[in-house]
């Protein structure tokens, strides 16, 4: 009896959404693929591909392997050791993370701010922790991942507008609940296309109609404005113009967690209603150590964040002078629109097998034709790297037929 109950069970995981095993047959799986070294000027060293130039990566500075931030994430470990006593409102903070918030606040220009366990967390816990029933947000149709489960969490109203389309937005900011708060939430920079939020248009919607702004600086952290402090530095905007300042330490800062900047009282309140911080473990010293070390690196080396923007004019600018579509790409990340998904899984191949590690994203990640090799480059990518790259996408490209 016991038997046959155990013999009927429906498979224990679901149906996948892609075909895996396809990709393996074809040859273009290149997913999850062992790094044994990172090198310098922005290449890696990949089992049983060797030596590749990194398109792949989120290191937008090139700030892994950094000898500053090395030596303060080593010197954490020999003061602290590698963990911490758990959450931090039961076992208190280490001198590092307040360090460390008060680093974030100072980059951000704002009285204080928070540090989670991970990017997507922070996300996730400040959008439900700071919404009630009876309160609306707004959410533009690309935000990442995190941002959407984090509505999808809050008891709130979810309603969302069409990708950077401001008349969407103030449709829908004139049709929230007039009695409940509105929170207006987008990426600065979007993590698949790109492009950049239309902040000076989004804020004055939110004033007109009384609306808080949160804004994710995952992907424009060192990446905009001319010292790389972020999306109100490029717009020319005061530092208070976003309410929630979120971020990664994952990305341009080599290190793991996310944070929020903001006013004390905002920060204080995460600090003892947020579920992500309340019951989930303080970072870890060297991870701590390693992020405050980074925005310090960003501040002291102002060549890298020109480095990025001059890298992204010359691969973009060539892509799109021999007819490639990059959307509306301004920045690191470089959407190569391919159309179909294996037309993307094929040029991904080519591109491997030119040494170049690139990852094609394909749908139902992005939409169905607008299947594209998601290209990032960095400030250490070398110009002949740059070109190289460029030249081998160009041809296979042609080859395949995409230009
Ligand atoms: C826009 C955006 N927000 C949040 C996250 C989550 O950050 P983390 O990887 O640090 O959890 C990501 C991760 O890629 C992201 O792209």
């Amino acid at each position: 009896m016991i038997e046959q109950a155990i013999e009927n069970r429906p498979s224990l995981v679901p149906e996948m959404l892609w075909d895996i095993d396809h990709y393996k047959e074809e040859g273009l799986y290149f997913y999850l693929e062992t790094t044994e070294d990172i090198l310098p000027n922005g290449r890696v060293n990949v089992t049983n591909h060797g030596e590749m130039i990194m398109l792949g990566s989120y290191s937008y500075l090139g700030l892994i392997r950094h000898p500053k931030i090395d030596a303060a994430a080593k010197a954490a470990v020999e003061k602290y050791g590698t963990g911490t006593h758990g959450v931090r409102l039961l076992a208190g903070s280490l001198v590092l993370h307040n360090e460390l918030e008060e680093r974030i606040a100072r980059f951000k220009g704002t009285d204080a701010a928070i540090t989670f366990s991970s990017g997507y967390v922070t996300n996730l816990s400040t959008v439900s922790s700071i919404l009630r029933r009876g309160d609306t947000v707004i959410s533009d149709k690309l935000n990442h991942a995190s941002i959407v489960d984090g509505c999808l969490l809050a008891a709130a109203e979810f309603s969302r507008f069409r990708h950077n389309d401001m008349d969407q937005l103030e449709k829908r900011l004139a049709e929230a609940n007039p009695d409940g708060r509105k929170l207006v939430v987008a990426d600065a920079v979007f993590s698949m296309d790109g492009d950049i939020i239309n902040l000076p248009e989004v804020s004055r919607l939110c004033k007109k109609y009384g609306a808080y702004l949160m804004i994710d600086e995952a992907h424009s952290i060192g990446v905009l404005g001319e010292t790389g402090h972020g999306i109100e530095e490029y717009f020319g905007m005061p530092s208070d113009t976003v309410d929630i300042k979120m971020g990664t330490l994952s990305k341009t800062i080599p290190s793991a967690g996310g944070y929020v900047a903001g006013s004390a009282e905002l920060i204080t309140f995460l600090k003892h209603q947020a579920r992500a911080f309340i019951y989930s473990a303080a970072l870890p010293p060297a991870s701590a150590a390693a992020a405050m070390a980074a925005f310090d690196v960003i501040e002291e080396e102002p060549w890298r964040v020109k480095a990025i923007q001059k890298n992204y004019n010359h691969f973009a600018g060539r892509l799109r002078e021999a007819g490639f579509d990059l959307l509306y790409s301004e920045t690191a990340i470089v959407p190569v629109i391919c159309g179909s998904t294996p037309a993307a899984a094929t040029l991904a191949k080519y591109c491997r097998d030119h040494g170049i590690f690139v990852q094609a994203v394909v749908a139902p990640v992005v939409p169905e034709g607008l299947a594209r090799l998601r290209a990032c480059v960095s400030a250490v990518h070398t110009s002949e790297d740059i070109d190289y790259c460029v030249d081998v996408i160009i041809k296979g490209g042609r080859e395949l037929g995409i230009i």
